[in-house]
């Protein structure tokens, strides 16, 4: 989602914004815009609808060497996506560019009838609003921004900059996050860690209801209420290599192939193999709090909300006098749900930004419940809020279709329950073949990777003008098949919902025609023969099934067949689930749609 820059220091503004910006492309956008301020009281403002690239053909007729501006992705709430309505915005003599929702905006903007609106944004709302304090001669520009920020309903991360002053930014956040890099005679500002690399690894993480003021020697940070707060400088700990392609043509191809190794760093030192036992040590919660234990509510949205399910599936399997409320975010917050004594809620977030789940985590925290989060983003506003959690490590995720963060999440909330259950005395005999199958799930994945890539591709051609398709499952590979859907949806734009083998019957089974194929996942085990049955149904009515199976002998009629051949039994639909993420792939490629930044979606949902 939308996407902040800023540059104040020795070398040429524009130069940052735009690399700052385009590392921020993962997130989603459809139009941005900089502005730099000359020490001459000159502003070069500069916006596109569109792609970076048309922001930068633009930019060849307005080189600045101006060492001060700031830059925005824009991801369209209010107003459609257009070069007025991108930001930054423009009152009087300051610009400001924001991300997050002004919910008063119309109150606000009643009251600012001198100031001629351009956009049809909230946030244009907010520069008019700092701006009418401003012109009252209220200077410094921090002074303003807190004034007009005491009047707002919402979220916020902005940067402003003010012709009066062309050698500070103000930037602020409540909600929205905010990091402010520290690097020789130059302080770099982006809402995301990964735009200052290459520039600092030295960073100041904004907490909500700070405003700061920053030269490009100095930090300066006030909470709203001007208390002062000393910068805490932490070390950002991704790397160039990690946000690159490495080699690969899409991210989301990099980010599934690297899946043995991102979840050998989500599993290292939490599991030994020769007692047959997880560790995890970021719970923090005593052993005897974890016999406690009654009742697991597990809150995400999307991918994470999928990785939820699954794992609940998994975890009341081995954990005896457990229940377990997989919930959506946005759903939850508002329910007026019960939430029993001695239970923990599992927050659940690859960015640790998600608007709706961060606002479950304040909900939940509120009513007195322990709050675990299962998070990927280090230092992210969830990791920093849960009481205690255990990141998924798994490294930047850029394409917005979440991947090697499923697997590793799932298996993190699995690690969770052994954790609980070897605290609760279940058999060892019970939870041993689990600790013995995660071990061993990074080299599964690799070789499933390796063996299902070239089928996928060969059946690929055969579906690649489908538009419609049901993914069906039962037990654990009926949240895998929910997994399967939305990926095929969210890049490959196809009509693709899924279904329990078992609600067939009611409802589903009416769709099945020469429009639709049926992605069916049939994992060996108890329920293999009903899975059957039903395949049998759907194969009656002249269905296009694709069967992905680990039955070796499989003899059923169906269209096509991706088998898997490795000896994962317990966690076969995450490998199962590999095929998926490798389906959807290919079938964006053959309809050739923009596979890392599908249309309307960002990578991390930071407004409700
Ligand atoms: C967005 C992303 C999804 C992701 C969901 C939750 O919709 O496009 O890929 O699953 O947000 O994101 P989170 O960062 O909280 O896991």
């Amino acid at each position: 989602m939308c996407g902040i820059v800023g540059y104040v220091g020795k070398e040429k503004a524009q130069d940052f914004l735009i690399s700052g910006l385009k590392r921020l492309e993962y997130r989603g956008y459809d139009s941005a815009g900089i502005v730099t301020l000359g020490e001459d009281g000159k502003d070069t403002l500069v916006r596109a609808k569109g792609k970076i690239v048309n922001l930068e053909d633009k930019l060849k007729h307005n080189k600045t060497a101006d060492r001060v501006g700031i830059g925005h992705t824009r991801w369209a709430t209010h107003g459609e996506p257009s070069e007025k309505n991108a930001h930054p915005h423009r009152a009087g003599d300051l610009f400001l560019v924001h991300n997050g929702i002004i919910e008063n905006y119309k109150e606000l903007k009643k009251e600012l009838s001198d100031h001629k609106f351009e956009s049809e944004t909230d946030s244009e709302v907010l520069a008019a609003l700092i701006n009418s304090f401003y012109e009252d001669g209220k200077y410094p520009l921090v002074n303003a921004v807190v004034q007009a920020l005491k009047l707002v309903k919402g979220t916020y991360g902005i940067a402003v900059v003010s012709k009066k002053n062309p050698n500070e930014v103000v930037v602020a956040r409540s909600g929205s996050p905010l990091v402010i890099g520290v690097g020789h005679d130059e302080t770099l500002i982006a809402s995301d860690a990964s735009a200052l690399l290459g520039h600092t690894k030295q960073a100041i993480y904004l907490n909500d209801g700070e405003v700061a003021t920053v030269t490009a020697n100095s930090v300066d940070i006030k909470t709203l209420n001007a208390e002062p707060v000393s910068a805490k400088v932490e070390k950002i700990e991704t790397n160039l290599a990690a946000i690159q392609k490495g080699g690969y043509e899409h991210f989301l191809l990099k980010e599934i192939m690297e899946q043995p190794d991102s979840l050998t760093e989500t599993l290292r030192g939490r599991v030994n193999l020769e007692e047959g036992i997880v560790h995890l040590g970021g719970p923090g919660i005593p052993e005897a709090e974890l016999r406690k234990i009654k009742h697991l509510v597990i809150v995400g949205c999307g991918t994470a909300y999928h990785a939820g399910l699954l794992a609940s599936y998994y975890i009341e399997k081995f954990t005896p006098g457990i229940t377990i409320e997989t919930v959506i975010a946005s759903e939850y917050r508002y329910r007026q749900a019960y939430v029993p004594e001695d239970s923990v809620a599992l927050i659940v977030s690859q960015s640790g930004e998600t608007a709706d789940t961060l606002a479950c985590l304040r909900e939940i925290k509120k009513r007195g419940v322990r709050t675990v989060g299962i998070v990927n983003a280090i230092g992210s506003t969830i990791a920093r809020e849960v009481d205690g959690g255990t990141y998924v490590h798994v490294g930047p995720e850029i394409s917005v279709a979440s991947t090697k963060a499923f697997t590793s999440q799932v298996i993190a909330m699995v690690m969770f329950g052994l954790t609980i259950a070897q605290a609760k005395g279940v058999k060892h005999s019970i939870l041993k073949p689990y600790v013995t199958e995660i071990a061993r799930l990074p080299e599964e994945i690799g070789k499933t990777l390796k063996e299902s890539e070239k089928a996928v591709k060969d059946i690929v051609k055969k579906y690649a003008d489908y538009e419609h398709g049901i993914y069906l499952g039962r037990d654990t590979a009926y949240p895998t098949a929910m997994e399967g859907a939305l990926k095929l949806k969210e890049i490959a734009y196809v009509d693709a919902n899924a279904y329990a083998f078992g609600e067939l019957k009611h409802g589903p089974l009416a769709l099945i025609d020469d429009r639709f194929f049926e992605f069916a996942l049939l994992n060996k085990g108890e329920l293999y023969d009903k899975a059957v049955s039903n395949v049998q149904e759907v194969l009656a009515r002249g269905g296009h099934i694709i069967a992905v199976t680990n039955v070796e002998k499989f003899d059923l009629a169906v269209e096509s067949v991706i088998k898997i051949s490795s000896d994962i039994e317990l966690f076969m639909p995450l490998l199962m689930n590999l095929v998926s993420q490798l389906f959807a792939y290919y079938m964006t490629i053959a309809k050739g749609y923009d596979v890392d930044q599908p249309r309307n979606l960002a990578k991390s949902v930071t407004v409700e």
